[in-house]
């Protein structure tokens, strides 16, 4: 990883940057590194949950297996949550929804840091750990901050599972659909802290490039998107997009 001042932004992405209307953004969970949420990759280790990869505990298996060992993975991830605020990398994209015409913010994070920071309409591909859903009608029940949830359905009192996608499920309907969209229609594209494995969020800076925009990646190790973007900037989010914002300021 290349130190700030070794860090340089190309006079390519400053113009971009300056005179881009449609930008996208995809996050993963590197963006929210810096508030102190353990990534699940990088580093070359994976997280690990009481002996079990975190793959196989956040899985569509595992709630049919062992719902309330689910709950107690994504409880604790809560708890920690609960306590952890935005960092520099979220505040920077919120300032950025006001900067750009056309600005769309796509995370794979289900953290909620985003809105935290003051980003609207943020498209969280991989839903959220601040809601619940019942695994027969489907209804929608949040979960506060003090984390006090319903393990029962309000409306039909069948069991409520964690409103994220799981391993080997598909995304919310209409999700990817906007983000592809997005992803076609724009002339800027930053892909932030994602270790670009997980389908089919990590198609969507390949869409963008088809179509023609710039892709930015922002990430402290290369990633399997790297030789696909435009420019690669080896550092952390949180660190690099200030710098971003303060080049085109200048
Ligand atoms: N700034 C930018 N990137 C960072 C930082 C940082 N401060 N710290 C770590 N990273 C990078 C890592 O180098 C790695 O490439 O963030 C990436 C995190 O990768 P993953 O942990 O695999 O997270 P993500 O890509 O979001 O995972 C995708 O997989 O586990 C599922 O559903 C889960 O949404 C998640 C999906």
């Amino acid at each position: 990883m290349q130190s700030l001042s070794e860090l340089t932004i190309s006079s390519t992405l400053r113009d971009r940057f300056m005179n881009a209307n449609r930008v996208l953004v995809l996050t993963g969970a590197g963006v929210s590194a810096e508030s102190g949420v353990p990534t699940f990759r990088g580093g070359g280790n994976t997280a690990v949950w009481k002996g079990m990869p975190f793959d196989v505990i956040s899985s569509a298996q595992m709630v049919q297996r062992d719902l309330p060992a689910v709950w107690e993975w994504f409880d604790y991830r809560r708890q920690l949550l609960s306590t952890l605020r935005p960092n520099a990398a979220h505040l920077e994209l919120a300032k950025w929804q006001s900067r750009f015409t056309d600005f769309k913010l796509v995370t794979q994070n289900i953290d909620g840091l985003h809105q935290l920071a003051g980003s609207r309409d943020v498209i969280e591909l991989h839903g959220s750990i601040w809601g619940g859903r019942c695994t027969t009608c489907h209804s929608r029940h949040e979960i506060g901050r003090a984390g006090e949830r319903a393990d029962a359905c309000f409306d039909c009192g069948d069991p409520v599972r964690p409103d994220v996608v799981l391993f080997g499920e598909m995304l919310p309907a209409g999700s990817f659909e906007a983000a592809a969209e997005a992803a076609a229609n724009c002339e800027l594209c930053f892909v932030l802290g994602t270790s670009a494995l997980v389908y089919p969020a990590a198609a969507l800076p390949e869409i963008a490039r088809e179509a023609g925009a710039f892709v930015c990646e922002v990430d402290p190790e290369r990633t399997p998107l790297s030789d696909l973007c435009h420019e690669v900037l080896t550092g952390k989010a949180g660190e690099v997009l200030p710098l971003i914002s303060a080049v085109a300021a200048v």
